[in-house]
């Protein structure tokens, strides 16, 4: 696994700071108790105060006072994220780990739903692009090590039918985030690398959690992904796949390259849900986990 010791770790180390947009509830929530475990200092972004109000507390109580700042944002909204940043620089003058991370997930299909395409666009896309352009500049200055995790999703890699908005969101979040990774990437004196974290199932609000049911067997707890997730950024990988109860990395990874399949092969758009090609993707996932044993 990681080359440094997770205790030694540069950034994910006591006193270091780390930004979460998202972090009320679900993935973002557990991401901040997590650092907090681990002796940062925790800088919480969400929409809803309410929640966020209630997350703060609980961070507070494993960070400690002067640890935790609890700061209602809008990532949609410019003016809110560089607010947000010079609060955390104000405080602490640095940033270690910013997880880009909120998200929203309202129905939007090719031909129907433009208001949602555009409330999914403005948080999913732009909300990430308002973050890095106000945090990158001063970030890759910063001498010590860094790093910005953008949260991606399986559906902006291989496009399941469903939410076509949604999937179109998160599949500009993998462009765009190889492209940062790219740019960082081309001034060596940065010490700033880009991650693409793509959650598996995780029981969240977004992956269908509510108060009166158990979470499905075949989801991750978000804290299952938040560690998965860590372990993966300490070990310096950009594509973080995770697994879930039900799919494990093996079949992922012969989802997604019958997906390039179908351009590099000529099949028809999303040829997975195809009725013609579905036996075929069944047996190439057979014959390709097969062989992956051998
Ligand atoms: N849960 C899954 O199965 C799953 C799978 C793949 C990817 N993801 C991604 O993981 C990330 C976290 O989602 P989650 O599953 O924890 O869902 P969640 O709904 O529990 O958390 C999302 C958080 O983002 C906040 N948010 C929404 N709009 C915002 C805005 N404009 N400004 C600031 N905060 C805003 C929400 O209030 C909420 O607290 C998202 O990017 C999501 O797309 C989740």
């Amino acid at each position: 696994m990681s080359p440094v010791a997770d205790e030694l770790h540069p950034v994910f180390h006591s006193g270091r700071v780390a930004v979460i947009t998202g972090a009320a509830s679900g993935i973002g929530r557990a991401a901040a108790l997590e650092l907090a475990r681990l002796q940062m200092r925790v800088a919480l972004a969400d929409v809803d105060e309410l929640k966020l109000a209630e997350t703060g507390k609980e961070v507070l109580a494993i960070a400690g006072e002067g640890n935790v700042l609890v700061i209602p944002t809008d990532v949609s909204k410019l003016d809110d994220v560089v607010r947000l940043k010079e609060k955390v620089y104000e405080t602490w003058g640095e940033v270690g780990v910013l997880m880009n991370n909120a998200a929203i997930g309202p129905k939007g299909t090719s031909w129907e739903g433009l208001d949602n395409w555009r409330k999914t666009f403005d948080v999913n896309v732009f909300g990430v692009l308002n973050v890095q352009h106000t945090f990158v500049p001063p970030m890759i200055h910063q001498e010590n090590q860094s790093v910005i995790i953008n949260t991606g999703s399986k559906q902006g890699i291989t496009n399941p039918p469903g939410n076509a908005s949604y999937n179109a969101s998160k599949a500009a979040v993998k462009s765009l985030t190889e492209g940062l990774a790219w740019e960082l990437r081309e001034r060596p004196a940065t010490n700033l690398t880009a991650h693409l974290f793509i959650p598996g199932w995780t029981y969240t609000a977004l992956g269908g959690a509510s108060p009166d049911k158990e979470k499905p067997a075949g989801a991750w707890t978000p804290e299952e992904t938040v560690l998965y997730m860590l372990d993966k950024v300490r070990n310096g990988d950009f594509y973080i796949l995770c697994p879930d109860n039900e799919t494990r990395r093996e079949v992922d990874q012969l989802r997604i390259m019958w997906g390039a399949g179908d351009i590099a092969e000529g099949r028809p758009a999303l040829s997975r849900w195809h009725p013609k090609y579905k036996s075929l993707f069944e047996e190439y996932v057979r014959e390709g986990l097969a062989s992956m044993q051998d």
